[in-house]
């Protein structure tokens, strides 16, 4: 047979077709032998052709076919993964299909929940119902953060829901997908959040009262120490006076008794009569000066606690720098040599009082890094040119590090050990500083020792007279 002298796979068609055919030649009547061989050639040719197309077809099928499950085991993965509830329904509300997540949540598989109506997953204590879902896809619109109320094994459980249609490939609306994330654990992990904001909030409004109280009782112990001089003054002026008076008294006690003028000039050498009367007025100058000192300082503490409701108005710029030296360095550091340069007048506009209290913190800080350092010495220099005054305060500590520079006005930044510093005199400075249009700058000098520079607006020419 001439077909037979082809080489084709056992297996062909060809060779299942001639099997079932039986007699090859058989099969087209009438045909003379040779054409009849020709024809089946020609036959078998398209069947070989055929073949092969199919072949290919089903290779690139089962190629289509390994992406397709590729797809959808990535996309089974996927939802899988959610932790958010899943549940896809008909258009009639029918559960089609659910993830893991909503298996866990109704603590039953998805075969149980395939087929339910949404209805039967829903609390009847629920807000929005299924009704509401099916009316909101009915409208073509979408179900956005709805608070729904599950019924789960564990009784209702809160879910924030957002549907949406699903759609064939045509476009065609073929059911509904919901998406539900359970609120319970939102809302745990909201007052954790919330409690431990309130937490640190408390935290943080204690360090500020801790630094107030610091600030206060540095101002406390500064006039304190202030007052001390004075009052000692007038003290030791006032036993002076006490002498004298008894002295002057024995004497006009002996003067109203008529003792005679021999007696009396003994009393008068005796009780050193002639030096008390020379005394009596420096001794009196004395006390007033002491007791003038005294009402002046309680007037610098009235005016530095003067309190922001108050306008801004032009103040002694020079008098605050000095009072806040004098409190501050002088009861904390006898021995510090102290050199203060102010043009005069100085002056700034402003709230005396806190900037006052941001002298006196740069001052603290300048006598803290000083302290226990030979050579101690605070220079205080003050500048005013085109509308600004500016103050720069130098001290000889050991500076401030390069890498901290740029955080020293941060709240709660410190380097000082616990109970020495909160880290918030700095930060409250730059505020008050900021609050009076000026500025605050650290650096350091290239001799050593910090330099602060504090920058106020200086008042009008017009408001100086
Ligand atoms: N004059 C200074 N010399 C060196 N370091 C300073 C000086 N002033 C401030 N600092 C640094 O800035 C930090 C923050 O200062 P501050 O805000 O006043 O807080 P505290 O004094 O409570 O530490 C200090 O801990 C210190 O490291
Ligand atoms: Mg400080």
């Amino acid at each position: 047979m001439p077909a037979q002298g082809q080489d084709l796979p056992k297996d062909s068609p060809r060779a299942g077709a001639r099997a079932l055919g039986g007699e090859a030649s058989s099969v087209i009547p009438g045909a003379a032998p040779a054409e009849a061989d020709q024809a089946w050639i020609a036959v078998i040719r398209k069947m070989d052709e055929t073949y092969a197309e199919l072949v290919s077809q089903q290779v690139e099928l089962e190629a289509k076919n390994d992406a397709l499950e590729e797809a959808q085991g990535f996309i089974a993965g996927l939802v899988g993964a959610m932790t958010d509830l899943l549940i896809a329904c008909d258009l009639s509300g029918r559960v089609e299909q659910v993830n893991r997540a909503a298996e866990r949540a109704f603590g039953v598989t998805a075969d149980d929940l395939v087929g339910r109506p949404l209805a039967d997953l829903i609390d009847r204590s629920s807000r929005a119902t299924a009704q509401d879902v099916l009316a909101t896809m009915a409208s073509r619109r979408r179900i956005v953060d709805s608070e729904f109320t599950f019924a789960t094994p564990e009784g209702p459980e809160q879910v924030a829901v957002n549907g949406a249609l699903r759609f064939d490939t045509r476009g065609r609306a073929v059911g509904i997908v919901l998406v539900g994330r359970p609120l319970g654990e939102l809302r745990r992990a909201y007052s954790d959040l919330a409690a431990a904001h309130e937490h640190l909030k408390h935290t943080q409004q204690q360090l500020v009262h801790a630094e107030k109280m610091a600030s206060l009782g540095r101002l406390v112990a500064g006039v304190a120490h202030e007052l001390n001089n004075p009052i000692s003054f007038v003290y030791g002026n006032a036993h002076a006076l006490k002498r004298h008076a008894d002295r002057l008294v024995a004497y006009l006690d002996q003067v109203h008794a008529g003792a005679d003028q021999a007696a009396l000039a003994a009393a008068r050498a005796a009780l050193r009569i002639d030096r008390t009367r020379a005394d009596l007025a420096p001794t009196l100058a004395g006390m007033l000066e002491g007791a003038e000192r005294v009402r002046d300082i309680v007037a610098d503490l009235r005016r530095f606690s003067s309190d922001q409701r108050e306008a801004p108005s032009p103040f002694d710029l020079a008098a605050v720098v000095r009072t806040a030296v004098d409190w501050v360095a002088k009861s904390q550091m006898p021995d510090l040599a102290i050199a203060i340069d102010l043009p005069e007048p100085f002056e700034s506009v402003g709230h005396p009082g806190h900037i006052h209290q941001v002298m006196m913190n740069l001052v603290q800080n300048a006598v803290d890094a000083m302290e226990g350092r030979p050579g101690a010495r605070l220079e205080i220099t003050g500048t005013s040119a085109q509308g600004r005054a500016r103050v720069t305060v130098r001290d000889t500590g050991p500076g401030i590090a390069d890498a901290v520079l740029g955080r020293v006005f941060d709240p709660f930044f410190t380097t000082k050990p616990v109970g020495k510093g909160t880290g918030l005199g700095l930060s409250i400075c730059y505020r008050i500083v900021a609050e009076h249009q000026g500025a605050l700058d650290a650096a350091n000098h290239p001799e050593g020792g910090a330099v602060m520079t504090l920058t106020l607006p200086a008042p009008p020419a017009e408001a100086k007279e």
